[in-house]
């Protein structure tokens, strides 16, 4: 098969197509004829830098979220079938932990990905343990699964599961158009939530706001809580959906929920390291969850909306697996709006 195999850590010119042998299922396991996977930055383009520090190995097959038809299944597989539409969940839980083994899986601290810790979907095919594809839809096409199952699990975990969004409450989005944003802001909404988005230029604030936001602001043009503040008639929002870190704008964020609020936060691009005001912490009796992962549940709870059309993907662009490098590129250079999805199946030096 062709697949793009990293065999050094580096740019993006160690993104390169060769030929290699067909995967072969191990017992429990399938393989899937990739039709999408995902560009990440931290699952992508970061272990493509250096996955030293994430424990992958070389030589190393990128791609941890890739969706398409089960072309071989082992003996022993009963949960899918040769032609069966599928995704494949990256996670593989340790089954072993207390978490594990009391129904909280997403919690697993021995979490291992496809895609960073076994070969992933930068290729024509992929293998997979049997329990961790999940049948895709009808309704969904194969790159908007693999978009839908890259964030919105995620998104409803943090919000229904962890920052219990209720119906009526007010959500602020940050980073409201990058991917875990952009799922955010539509779970907020099927929470039944008035959304807020937060992205860092106009057109981010426009996209966010046509995928369903009520309210957008520009938090490197304005001053976040006091647009907040106004927007909410002097309350704050309930929940800030953060996922960015960065050191200025974090603390605005923080200053804009309202008494009993709740911060929650999978994600550290701007940063990582933060001012908090621990007066205000404890005087507002405010709450910060960290989270990351995704249930079962929320597996399905993405793919059932997605299926209804309450849930969409937001998509920059489709490009070939000969393309890898250049994707990263994109992405590296920033100002993205949605996805970027390879297609192994595409004809090569199209994009
Ligand atoms: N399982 C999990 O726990 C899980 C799953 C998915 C993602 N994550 C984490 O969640 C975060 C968001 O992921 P994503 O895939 O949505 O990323 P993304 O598509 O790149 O979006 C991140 C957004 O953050 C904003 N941002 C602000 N400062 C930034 C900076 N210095 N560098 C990059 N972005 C910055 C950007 O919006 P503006 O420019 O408009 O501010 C961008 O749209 C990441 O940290 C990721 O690792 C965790
Ligand atoms: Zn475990």
């Amino acid at each position: 098969m062709r697949a793009v195999v990293v065999r050094e850590f580096g740019g993006p010119e160690v993104l390169q197509v060769e030929e290699v042998p067909d995967p072969t299922p191990a017992p429990g396991e399938v393989v899937v004829k990739v039709h999408a996977v995902t560009v990440n930055r931290s699952l992508d383009l970061k272990v493509r830098a250096d996955g030293t520090t994430r424990g992958t190995t070389l030589p190393h097959v990128l791609g941890v979220d890739p969706a398409g038809v089960v072309v071989t299944a082992a003996a022993d597989v009963e949960s899918a079938r040769v032609g069966d539409r599928v995704a494949v969940i990256p996670h593989i839980r340790c089954g072993k932990c207390a978490f594990c083994t009391s129904g909280r899986e997403e919690q697993c601290p021995n979490s291992r990905h496809i895609g960073v810790h076994r070969w992933g979907g930068y290729a024509e095919y992929v293998s997979a343990p049997a329990k961790n594809v999940v049948q895709v839809p009808d309704e969904l096409g194969f790159a908007d699964a693999a978009v839908i199952l890259r964030h919105a699990p995620t998104a409803f975990n943090l919000l229904r599961n962890l920052a219990e969004v209720g119906s009526g409450e007010w959500v602020l989005v940050m980073g409201a158009a990058g991917g875990l944003g952009a799922a955010g802001v539509q779970v907020a909404k099927l929470l039944g939530a008035s959304v807020i988005a937060g992205a860092g230029a106009d057109a981010r604030v426009e996209s966010a706001l046509a995928n369903g936001a009520d309210h957008g602001v520009n938090y490197r043009a304005d001053d976040l809580s006091a647009r907040v503040e106004r927007i909410t008639d002097g309350r704050g929002v309930d929940v800030v959906f953060e996922n960015i870190s960065d050191p200025v704008v974090w603390p605005k964020a923080f200053a804009s929920l309202a008494h009993g609020g709740r911060l929650v936060t999978a994600g550290a691009h701007g940063g990582g390291t933060v001012e908090l005001d621990v007066r205000r912490l404890y005087g507002r009796r405010l709450r910060i969850i960290g989270g990351a992962g995704a249930s079962k549940r929320d597996v399905a709870s993405a793919l059932e909306a997605a299926a209804q059309g309450k849930l969409h993907a937001v998509i920059d662009r489709i490009m070939p697996l000969d393309a890898a490098a250049d994707a990263h590129r994109l992405f590296e250079k920033g100002g993205l709006v949605g996805k970027v999805v390879l297609d192994p199946t595409a004809p090569r030096g199209v994009s």
